[in-house]
């Protein structure tokens, strides 16, 4: 499928990721990177590691039905500021032209767009989002050479995927998207069927690297820089992109602190602070649950946990840690402007009708998620808090 829309003005100014991963490599060394990460890895997080190392962020992974149709989607799931950048946006996708409009209407905001063809949650499958791409590498090709197509060639278009059994699968596939002209790609050590639980192969890593030519981006399982020193040697890699050991330390990046240090709690509460509305409670308060859980007591964490107002957890690490939130200059947010009309267009050319419904209904998280509720499970367990204290409350009011 081939479109033509127009180019816009960035309003941001564009760093060259593929320079950047060439800049990383002639210096002997690759580039740092934290993960998408769904209600996670947002403008604030982002904020933070950039302090500590990290050369590279991503946005969550946002469905590009809803980000294309509701501006309440758009509003809610992507915000930026000067200071944002590197940034790459990443997308769940699974028709050529929801994702074509949805990279155009972020490109003004971003440095890059990623695919996400690595998740594995059932409700994705079934939409033939995520994983499921992997099983048809012609829509992965469709969708990828359609974006090179319509943006300029120094914009980062990238893909992330799983490994698969056998790996010639997956070797297939990274050539492919090769050819198509992606920016580079990353791959995660574990296939659809393994659990979080179960080790990463950096050996199938090494063996994808080697099958191409474009930077590769190594993830699964890097606690630490040293761990992230490892993979770059083993595997030879041009990037090591950390999730869930970056959010219990989001200095792990900087080699300074095996632990999160207090310092990170304390710039985690200015960024926070200064930050105000524009962060939603349960965020605010999840980030601390991960960074703490080496810092207080588990007999606290339990309560903590189940905390659902900015003021209890300022005065519960006042208390605990003696720390309180410093005034700090932070750039304001971006006012994200999004023009729709080439894909009201699309639709029209295309006659696909969007239901109102449709677009009205948005939702954001209204639910905990599942990371944060397996991480306060565990912590129950040694906390005088009661289970129903924890999870009958609301822990996402928007304070
Ligand atoms: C809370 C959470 C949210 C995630 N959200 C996304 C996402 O939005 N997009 C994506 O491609 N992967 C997502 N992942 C997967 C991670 O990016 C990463 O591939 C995986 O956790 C393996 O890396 P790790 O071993 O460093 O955790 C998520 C993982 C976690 C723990």
């Amino acid at each position: 499928m081939y479109f033509n829309s127009p180019r816009k003005m960035s309003v941001k100014p564009k760093t060259n990721i593929a320079d950047l991963f060439q800049n990383a490599k002639d210096s002997g060394t690759y580039l740092k990177i934290c993960a998408p990460m769904v209600r996670y890895s947002k403008l604030e997080f982002r904020r933070l590691v950039r302090k500590y190392g990290v050369d590279l962020c991503f946005t969550p992974m946002t469905m590009t039905d809803s980000f294309c149709q509701s501006e309440k989607a758009r509003q809610v799931e992507f915000s930026t500021s000067d200071d944002d950048t590197p940034l790459i946006a990443q997308f769940a996708a699974n028709t050529v032209h929801e994702y074509l409009s949805s990279a155009e209407m972020v490109y003004p905001y971003v440095d890059g767009i990623d695919l996400n063809c690595g998740c594995p949650q059932r409700w994705a499958m079934q939409s033939g989002f995520g994983c499921a791409l992997l099983k048809d590498p012609e829509l992965m090709r469709d969708l990828t050479s359609t974006l090179r197509r319509n943006f300029p060639s120094d914009f980062s278009i990238s893909v992330k995927v799983r490994v698969q059994k056998p790996l010639a699968q997956t070797i297939s596939l990274c050539q492919q998207m090769e050819k198509c002209g992606v920016t580079f790609l990353t791959v995660h050590g574990r296939t659809p069927k393994q659990k979080i639980k179960d080790p990463s192969n950096n050996e199938f890593l090494r063996e994808v690297k080697q099958s191409i030519s474009i930077p590769m981006v190594a993830n699964g399982d890097c606690k630490t820089l040293e761990d992230g020193d490892e993979m770059h040697r083993i595997i030879d890699c041009d990037g090591v992109m950390a999730a869930r050991h970056i959010l219990s330390n989001p200095t792990l990046f900087s080699g300074k602190y095996d632990t999160t240090p207090l310092e990170c709690v304390q710039e985690w509460l200015n960024i926070c602070h200064a930050a105000d509305q524009n962060i939603v409670f349960s965020v605010f308060h999840h980030h601390l649950t991960f960074m703490m859980e080496k810092l207080i007591q588990r007999k606290l964490r339990g309560p903590f946990n189940s905390f659902t107002k900015k003021q209890q957890v300022f005065d519960f690490i006042d208390t605990e840690l003696g720390l309180r939130p410093q005034p700090i200059y932070v750039p304001d947010n971006i006012k994200c402007v999004y023009d729709e009309t080439n894909y009201r267009n699309r639709l029209n050319d295309l006659k696909i009708e969007t239901t109102k419904k449709k677009r009205e209904a948005y939702s954001s998280e209204n639910t905990p998620g599942k990371f944060f509720l397996e991480k306060a499970k565990e912590d129950l367990e040694d906390s005088d808090c009661e289970e129903e204290e924890l999870f009958q409350t609301n822990m996402f009011d928007i304070v």
